[in-house]
């Protein structure tokens, strides 16, 4: 077969056999799905906007059963991709053509919980909703939160490196993740599952397969650090004048909620416009060219609310911020972030949506966003900007009544050129997957791609382990 799919050529991969498919029936009964109705959801990504035609879906339960579908994958040459709950935005969740997909769904227990240390290890497919509602009865949280919680898992948002809400205060995956256990592609183990703060023991091989996007190994299990649940949580809703006020309500708050401060987001009106309008949400303030969220969270409620007060007198009083709503019970925070998580679903309901993620210096955060607009005058029907302002993380996207290649050209290299001008990043923290691989070379050197390429060959010699994404092909 030597069909072509987005202009990329199948490699020569072994096709699955009869004989393939008792091997893995005969490992897992049961667990081997086949059914091509069943399998199209698991061929589509969460934007609909990558398709493979992957023709079997395997559920191991254990480690020794991934084990062996690596070591028996490896020796036939067959392809595999690696899914978890199959959210990811890049397009490296499902497959090019026919690689097995391999979901960590039924790989959903949790192993171990140390509420001294706050150190949970767990299997790679649990739920991040579901590990964070377990953690909240023992009064613990877990570091990181998005607005997939209740699809991702763990190990998914491991190989992305997902940032998302919490990461302005608990910080990246790269710091709260402890230890990893991963299934090479050749089926042997790698056991780096330390719950230990500190480990200087060689190289921390646990970072290669953090953003890995599924290309170096199966990450089966995860020990992670988790915060304790903060007794007190408070959220404003911000209606801001321009985006210099943004910025300026930014410094100024993290110096007057200092420590409390757990999360700085913000919106454009645009975005309040779409999920308005598609989602039915209502804007709790009076309309504003942006709306920033502060999140803060501490441990007694009294102190951080006496800040909280402060803050917000001086932020209106200076005229930074037009008007705002505060919510400190569960239910109104909840609705509040509604608003600003939702924003992706909205988008999907607009049209086509061609989705950056970008980090840039915060000051010229949004000047990407006007630029574009500028740029795309009318062929486009929305471009609104929103993300993690207080990470650098802009989420920059645009939307078309159906999918353009025109619109396309006028949009790509020039967002991935303005970005690289101010040594920003291409994939903030969605990952390079299917859709972004080629355009590494904007944020990363020659030499760095080649090392990574390196890498990749040492680790998954036959490139077996989700072909086709995050890096180029050599010398390309
Ligand atoms: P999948 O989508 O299944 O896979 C993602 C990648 O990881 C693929 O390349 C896959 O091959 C690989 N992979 C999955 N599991 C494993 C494993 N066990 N071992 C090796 N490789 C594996 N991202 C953010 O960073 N911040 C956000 O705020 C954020 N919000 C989102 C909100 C919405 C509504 C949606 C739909 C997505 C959002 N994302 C966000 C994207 C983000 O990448 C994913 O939600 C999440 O991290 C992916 O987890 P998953 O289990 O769905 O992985
Ligand atoms: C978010 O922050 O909402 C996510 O990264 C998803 C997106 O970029 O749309
Ligand atoms: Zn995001």
């Amino acid at each position: 077969l030597t069909s072509e799919r987005y202009g990329v050529q199948r490699l020569p991969f072994a096709h699955v056999s009869s004989t393939d498919v008792s091997f893995f029936e005969n490992l897992m009964p049961g667990r081997v799905i086949t059914d091509l109705d069943e399998l199209k959801l698991f061929n589509v990504d969460w934007l609909k906007s990558v398709r493979g035609c992957s023709k079997i879906l395997l559920k191991p339960r254990t480690t020794a059963e991934v084990s062996e579908i690596l070591r028996y994958c490896h020796e036939r040459n067959l392809a595999v991709n690696p899914q978890g709950g199959n959210t990811g935005l890049v397009g490296g969740s499902v497959p090019v053509f026919d690689e097995i997909i391999l979901s960590t769904a039924l790989m959903n227990q949790i192993i171990s919980f140390d509420d001294v240390s706050g150190i949970l290890v767990c299997q790679a497919g649990c739920i991040l909703e579901n590990l964070n509602q377990y953690l909240e009865q023992l009064d613990f949280i877990m570091p990181l939160d998005l607005g997939a919680k209740g699809s991702c898992h763990i190990g998914g948002n491991v190989a992305t490196n997902a940032g998302g809400l919490r990461l302005l205060r608990y910080g990246s995956l790269r710091g709260t993740v402890l230890g990893l256990e991963v299934v090479l592609a050749d089926g042997s183990l790698l056991n780096c599952l330390a719950s230990l703060r500190k480990d200087n023991t060689g190289y921390d091989l646990k970072q290669l397969f953090i953003g890995s996007e599924g290309t170096l190994g199966v990450i089966t299990a995860v020990s992670i650090l988790c915060p304790r649940k903060p007794k007190a949580v408070n959220l404003a809703f911000l209606g801001c004048p321009s985006f210099s006020q943004v910025l300026k309500t930014f410094t100024l708050c993290k110096g007057m909620l200092g420590e409390i401060l757990s999360a700085y987001e913000f919106m454009d009106n645009e975005c309040m416009k779409l999920v308005e309008q598609h989602l039915k949400l209502t804007n709790p303030v009076s309309e504003s060219p942006f709306y920033v969220l502060i999140e803060t969270s501490g441990s007694n409620s009294a102190h951080d609310e006496e800040k909280l007060s402060h803050f917000l007198e001086h932020v209106m009083a200076s005229g930074l911020v037009v008007e705002g709503t505060l919510a400190s019970e569960d239910k109104k925070i909840k609705a509040l972030w509604a608003l600003r998580e939702r924003i992706t679903e909205a988008l999907t309901c607009d049209g086509s949506v061609y989705k950056y993620d970008i980090s840039l210096p915060v000051e010229k955060l949004y000047d990407l966003v006007t630029d574009m607009r500028t740029r795309l005058g009318g062929s486009a029907k929305n471009v609104v900007g929103y993300g993690h302002l207080g990470d650098g993380n802009l989420h920059l996207n645009i939307t078309a009544d159906s999918y353009s290649h025109s619109l396309l050209e006028a949009i790509e290299p020039f967002v991935y050129e303005w970005t690289s001008q101010y040594r920003g990043s291409i994939s903030a923290e969605h990952g390079l997957g299917f859709k972004k691989k080629h355009y590494i070379h904007y944020s990363k050197p020659r030499e760095a791609v080649l090392l990574m390429q390196q890498f990749k060959a040492m680790l998954d010699p036959k490139g077996i382990l989700n072909p086709y994404k995050t890096l180029p092909v050599k010398g390309a």
